[in-house]
């Protein structure tokens, strides 16, 4: 019995020709290849400006810092994500103030946003959950009403739509100040790790390109390409959070598939939903928003209450598919401990939640055994 896996990147002879197209090139690190990446993504989500860097949790770190969010300010965020969204807050010195989650969206709660700003909050950093869009004209109107810019963390969202003021748009066209996106393995489309920046403020994109390069004042690109001699400057603390053009040139490629990823990905949602509405009616099935559409990054299901979700992931496991808990949430972990939160739903969310295999090569035979493998765990 083959094992099916929770994901698996979509990748062939294009990346691999892209990979071996740059080893040939002599020049490795960011230079061409990233600025063609981010020129072709910008394009592709609606974006004035996108910038590429190693992951999106650098992503996340520079939104933070090009706001000026640092010492002593608090950043309303939520705990039902991965820990990298909590923990960008903590590396400009800013404290997370977590906010509950919409049981549907599995986004922050516009409602409970409300509840949760003080005087001390500088930004709203929500989450694009498993790719499916967060309220944002719920939570925008919140923010904008206390005078607060939203940074959203679109690591898994790349593809999903969200209609807003009546126009479906991609998430990444800036509807927040920035989205960062993620290229890891798990998302839509990887090249290994990467990570970017959109935005539609200029200044805020020349902030990323000078901070994920050391600061430096000339990009070793333009040195390299310069007849003259240039000497560089190091204008402030910056970091190395430099996209490579190995992986840029293999995030090109993996751009190309995006629309067949999507229509797979939306096409064997669409199964699970009804093969799991017919067959294993005791789950709740997550349902799209009418102003939403996700790229489906992750299938989640929520278990039936009261039922042992680790023994139904073990039942899953023994015969060959493997799934994943729902969503963390950073409050249960030790560096963001101690604190006494209220968060009922983003709780229930991870203990009751499980995600099933979804990837562009999922065969329906194989997705059929996934759905039999959870009606007999249930049963
Ligand atoms: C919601 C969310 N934010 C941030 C990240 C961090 O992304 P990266 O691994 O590219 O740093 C992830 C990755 O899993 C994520 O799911």
């Amino acid at each position: 019995m083959s094992m099916i896996p929770i994901t698996r990147p979509e990748t062939g002879d294009a990346e691999i020709a892209a990979a071996t197209r740059v080893l040939r090139s002599g020049w490795l690190t960011q230079g061409p290849e990233v600025a063609a990446f981010e020129t072709e993504f910008a394009a592709l989500v609606g974006s004035p400006h996108a910038c590429a860097v190693a992951n999106c949790t650098n992503a996340l770190h520079l939104a933070l810092l090009a706001l000026g969010i640092g010492h002593g300010d608090e950043v309303a965020t939520v705990s039902h994500s991965f820990i990298a969204t909590a923990n960008a807050v903590r590396y400009v010195g800013a404290e997370p103030v977590f906010v509950d989650i919409d049981a549907t969206t599995l986004g922050m709660d516009a409602a409970a946003l409300a509840t949760a700003i003080t005087p001390r909050t500088r930004a709203v950093l929500v989450v694009h959950q498993v790719g499916m869009p967060c309220d944002l004209s719920g939570l925008l109107a919140v923010a904008s009403a206390h005078g607060l810019p939203i940074i959203e963390d679109a690591a898994c969202a790349l593809g999903s739509e969200i209609r807003l003021d009546g126009a479906w748009q991609w998430i990444g066209r800036p509807a927040g100040r920035i989205a960062c996106f993620s290229f890891h393995p798990r998302k839509v489309i990887s090249c290994g790790e990467g990570g970017m920046l959109t935005t539609a403020d200029p200044t805020l994109d020349a902030r990323f390109r000078l901070l994920r390069q050391h600061g430096m004042t000339v990009p070793d690109t333009a040195r390299h390409g310069a007849a003259q001699v240039i000497f560089e400057q190091y204008a402030e603390l910056g970091y190395n959070y430099r996209m490579t053009d190995l992986q840029a040139a293999v995030g090109r490629e993996q751009l190309r598939r995006l629309p067949w990823i999507l229509e797979r990905r939306r096409h064997l949602a669409q199964r699970y939903h009804t093969e799991l509405g017919q067959r294993v009616p005791s789950v709740t099935l997550a349902v799209q928003p009418p102003w939403a559409r996700s790229n489906w990054q992750s299938y989640p299901v929520w278990l039936p209450a009261g039922c042992d979700q680790r023994a139904v992931m073990q039942a899953m496991l023994d015969a060959g598919i493997a799934t994943r808990r729902g969503i963390m949430n950073a409050h249960r972990e030790p560096p963001y401990g101690g604190h006494a939160w209220t968060l009922p739903v983003s709780e229930a969310a991870q203990d009751r939640i499980i995600l099933l295999p979804l990837f562009p090569a999922l065969e329906e035979a194989d997705q059929d055994r996934v759905v039999t493998a959870l009606a007999a765990a249930l049963a």
